[in-house]
């Protein structure tokens, strides 16, 4: 059964930006992840996934305003995968073009917290529009274990 073909059960986190909420949005993987059947490990490494791409909103995400903006966590459990996103409405980005943002360091080697997040999970897309928001939708197999981290997904990005 493919992403398209499921029912999802969802429930999500709301609320800003702020980085006390990392360890809010740990315990409500936790809580999602622990009624599937997902081994501790597998569970451990969406913590991660989902923490990294939260800390990239509280860190880059409403850069420009200076101040914490709106955040969703959304957990979607299928018959054969588990669906975490993570949503903002901030300035976005472009991944992939090897383009440089206004006040980062140009010999900055790039950060890891995005390569760590595919290499975590099963399939990773980032939907980012400049001025548009970011979504990172991550998926974790719940039936083929053994693929695991085989067929992450190419990043696809909408925008300039
Ligand atoms: N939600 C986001 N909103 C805006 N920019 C982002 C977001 N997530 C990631 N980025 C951009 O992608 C870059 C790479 O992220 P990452 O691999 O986690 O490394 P790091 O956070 O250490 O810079 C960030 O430096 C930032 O420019
Ligand atoms: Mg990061």
């Amino acid at each position: 059964m493919n992403s398209t073909s499921q029912i999802y059960d969802w429930i999500e986190l709301r609320g800003l930006s702020r980085p006390e909420y990392v360890k809010a949005v740990r315990a409500f993987i936790a809580a999602v992840a622990d009624s599937t059947t997902l081994p501790k490990k597998e569970i451990a490494d969406i913590q991660v996934a989902a923490c990294e791409a939260v800390t990239n909103v509280v860190r880059h995400a409403y850069r420009e305003s200076k101040c914490p903006g709106p955040i969703v966590v959304r957990c979607g459990k299928g018959e054969s995968e588990l669906v975490v996103e993570v949503i903002d409405a901030g300035e976005g980005f472009i991944p992939e073009d090897g383009s440089v943002r206004e006040g980062t360091d140009p010999n900055r080697e790039g950060g890891l917290g995005i390569p760590l997040i595919k290499q975590l999970m099963d399939g990773v897309v980032y939907w980012s529009e400049l001025n548009g928001g970011t979504r990172v939708h991550m998926v974790k197999s719940l039936v083929r274990r053994q693929c695991r981290g085989a067929g992450a997904r190419k990043v696809a990005v909408t925008g300039r």
